[in-house]
């Protein structure tokens, strides 16, 4: 150790022979490294402006997103494109936040057990979602994803979704109240499987 640093007072090995100056002086610069990355990103139109015609989910579209984040979809499939090559070829334009703006949360993800559904909407007809997830063997059959029989017999819970729409509306999505009080109406007698390919249906199809 030089001369220098016993004077000094506020040495480097100070710092590194004290678990708590360490940990203390770590936590302090992460958390501005953080506010710098993140901070801005709260300002920028491109990341909290919807894209052109984004529309919030309809009550029963948003139903099927309920259902979606219930049963764990996302445990196996991603929502975001990632901006390569390999990545557009295979399920088009990657992702962009704009799309995003009235998910709370966002389905983004990373894992891929199975394929990434953020543009899945249009893809396959109502029927092959239909059959797919009742028993996906029945179309893929080596596919190791999970049959979903029980929501083809469920109905939508209707009478939860005013009051998630208003909540939704608190955090900006903007819902009008004519489509909060319709919501029970729209979803009468939907079942959870017509509501969660309603919301897959519409994946991804807002940008041009
Ligand atoms: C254990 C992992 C797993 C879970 C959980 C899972 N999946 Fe899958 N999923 C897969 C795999 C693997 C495939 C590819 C084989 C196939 O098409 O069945 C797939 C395929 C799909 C496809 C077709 C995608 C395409 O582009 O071909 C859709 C749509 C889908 N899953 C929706 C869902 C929904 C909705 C849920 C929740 C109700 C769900 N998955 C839960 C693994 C999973």
């Amino acid at each position: 150790m030089s001369n220098h640093e016993k004077q000094g007072g506020f040495s480097h090995e100070k710092v590194e022979t004290s678990n708590f100056l360490m940990i203390v002086l770590i936590l302090v610069t992460v958390a501005f490294g953080g506010l710098v990355e993140i901070v801005p990103l709260f300002f920028q139109k491109s990341t909290t402006e919807p894209i052109k015609g984004l529309q919030p989910y309809t009550a029963v579209q948003l139903a099927g997103r309920d259902i979606y984040i219930r049963e764990g979809c996302y445990n196996c499939h991603s929502q975001m494109i990632r901006p390569f090559r390999a990545e557009t070829l295979r399920y088009g334009h990657y992702s962009v936040a704009g799309e995003s703006v009235y998910d709370h949360p966002f389905q983004w993800g990373s894992k891929r057990t199975g394929p990434d559904l953020a543009r899945v909407g249009g893809k396959y007809s109502d029927e092959w979602q239909r059959i797919h997830l009742i028993n996906p063997r029945d179309l893929v059959p080596e596919s190791i994803m999970p049959a979903y029989p029980w929501l083809e017999t469920t109905p939508v819970n209707a009478a939860s979704l005013a009051p998630n729409m208003r909540a939704l509306r608190r955090v900006g999505v903007p819902y009008t109240d004519a489509q909060i009080e319709g919501a029970a109406a729209e979803a009468q007698g939907v079942t959870e499987l017509d509501a969660l390919i309603a919301y897959l249906q519409v994946l991804g199809t807002y940008l041009k």
